[in-house]
């Protein structure tokens, strides 16, 4: 049986994979300071929740010392773009100087293996689509290089401690599990899909605002690659297994390889609830790339993962489900 510590699993995609390692009879145990997460999707997701901050050292050290899993899932962080522009402070001291915490602690107890959540923000503004792993990466917001950071910390720490590890670079995570009672919860919410279907839920009268349509794009809208939560999921368990058989450190994206602009993903919403969305058009929001899309092929030759939700139709519907009980 394989042990695993998931550190922010509390979160969306935290809870999600946490399912995942349970249904799989992992001994999963959730780490969350509950700041963004929430313990009834940890609860959900079957798992034990311990709750403790990684800018608390002493704390990590203790922790790791007693649970010495045979890996640890790595999913908090602050994770708001605009948000790490206004606040830098909070997203480095977060999310760079906790992952040394929990790097060091992991070292002090023999622990050797993690999987990270890194974010396709590591490659800032493409030249090249679909992105593979060995475009360039320059973040254009605190957000994207303190992943960076850490991507970089993860590579000194393997070259010099053995510390065996992949980064796993996220593109737009989407959907829900609402069967297990698990999806998209933030406050406030800023994500494109949870917006959508928010305003259709929404009594206030407030419509959806998609934030720029002049961008060079078929449409003027921003294009994304939306790939299924259940998707990352069990790309979380391949890339576990992948190292504790051996293999070796690396970066891998995940996503479908497949490009939305936001007007596509409003008429897939359209689709599936069967109703007009109403929506404004806003100024562009700063720092949003004009297309991103992932090239998934690494992680197909790597991790023998592919993709199972390929219809927009299918992962919006997914996500309806769940913001219309979760919104209750
Ligand atoms: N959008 C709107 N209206 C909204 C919300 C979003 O038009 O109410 C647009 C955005 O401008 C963007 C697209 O929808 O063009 C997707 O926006 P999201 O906020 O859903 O996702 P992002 O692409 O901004 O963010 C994702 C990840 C981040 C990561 C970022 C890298 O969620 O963690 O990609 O650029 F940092």
């Amino acid at each position: 049986m394989i042990s695993a510590l998931i550190i922010g699993g509390g979160g969306y995609i935290g809870s999600s994979v946490a399912y995942y390692s349970h249904a799989r009879n992992w001994d999963s145990v959730i780490v969350d300071n509950l700041s963004t997460g929430h313990a009834d999707l940890a609860a959900n997701a079957g798992c034990l929740l311990v709750e403790a901050d990684l800018r608390d050292r002493q704390k990590v050290f203790a922790l790791l010392q007693k649970c010495k899993p045979d890996i640890v899932l790595h999913f908090a962080a602050r994770s708001l773009v605009a948000e790490s522009v206004a606040a830098p402070s909070m997203y480095y001291g977060n999310n760079v100087v906790g992952t040394i915490n929990l790097l060091d602690a992991m070292l002090a107890s023999g622990v050797q293996n993690i999987i990270f959540s890194s974010s396709a923000a590591v490659y800032g503004i493409p030249h090249e689509i679909p992105i593979t792993e060995e475009h360039s990466l320059l973040p254009i917001s605190p957000y994207g290089w303190s992943k960076m950071m850490i991507e970089m910390m993860l590579a000194d720490y393997s070259r010099a401690y053995g510390l065996q590890y992949v980064s796993l670079r996220y593109f737009n995570a989407a959907g829900a599990i609402p069967g297990a009672g698990i999806g998209e919860r933030h406050e406030p919410e800023s994500h494109l899909i949870p917006n959508i279907l928010r305003s259709m839920l929404r009594k206030d009268g407030k419509v959806f605002e998609i934030y720029g349509n002049a961008y060079s794009t078929a449409d003027g809208s921003c294009v994304r690659d939306y790939i299924h939560v259940e998707d990352l999921a069990r790309a979380h368990i391949q890339a576990a297994q992948y190292l504790l058989d051996g293999g070796e450190s690396t970066a891998v994206n995940l996503g479908n390889g497949k490009g939305y602009s936001v007007l596509d993903v409003i008429e897939s919403a359209k689709r599936k609830l069967g109703s007009n969305i109403p929506y404004n058009i806003k100024p562009p929001r700063s720092g949003d790339p004009a297309v991103l899309v992932a090239s998934a092929e690494k992680a197909g030759r790597i991790l023998d993962w592919k993709p199972l939700w390929v219809s927009l139709d299918d992962i919006i519907g997914s996500a309806w489900e769940w913001h219309r009980k979760d919104c209750e």
